[in-house]
């Protein structure tokens, strides 16, 4: 899979982690920024757009995005249509994600989640697989939302 990475300075380290763990395992990894740690000022909605426009472009399949919490940089990453980013801070909702909400965008917070954990969470996002059905349903009555608000 081609995956597509964004981070604020906060999560810069944990998301160079990531990548590593996630090239190892066989993904092709898209830096998308932001790059230097001790700038203060790299506003995390630059780097969740970014991604979240990757992934509608379809230069990326999935996107994971770091920040302190995983809060911000995934609420930026929503405002884009089709996005569905997920805040995790445990492999179970990780994997529930993509299996019952067809997440196609992994968060995480570098001040709540250490890096073993973050390994761990974005396993269970990478491996797990949409499960349709009465799942594709609910997803598609959350686009209906985003088609009645982006006319
Ligand atoms: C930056 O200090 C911090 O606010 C940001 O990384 C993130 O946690 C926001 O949601």
């Amino acid at each position: 899979m081609k995956i597509g990475f964004g981070s604020d300075h906060a999560g810069i380290e944990l998301k160079l982690q990531l990548m590593e763990h996630l090239k190892a395992k066989g993904h092709e990894v898209v830096d998308y920024g932001n790059y230097d740690p001790d700038d203060r000022n790299d506003d995390y909605p630059v780097p969740g757009r970014k991604v979240a426009e990757a992934i509608r472009a379809g230069e990326v399949d999935k996107g994971v995005l770091v920040c302190g919490t995983g809060v911000g940089i995934s609420l930026a990453a929503n405002k884009v249509p089709g996005i569905r980013a997920c805040v995790c801070s445990e492999p179970f909702t990780a994997q529930l994600s993509v299996r019952h909400n067809n997440a196609n965008v992994l968060a995480m917070g570098a001040r709540v989640v250490g890096r073993e954990l973050a390994k761990m969470i974005a396993d269970n996002f990478f491996e797990a697989e949409f499960e349709g059905e009465r799942h594709a349903r609910r997803v598609g009555m959350i686009e209906q939302v985003e088609k009645d608000y982006c006319k």
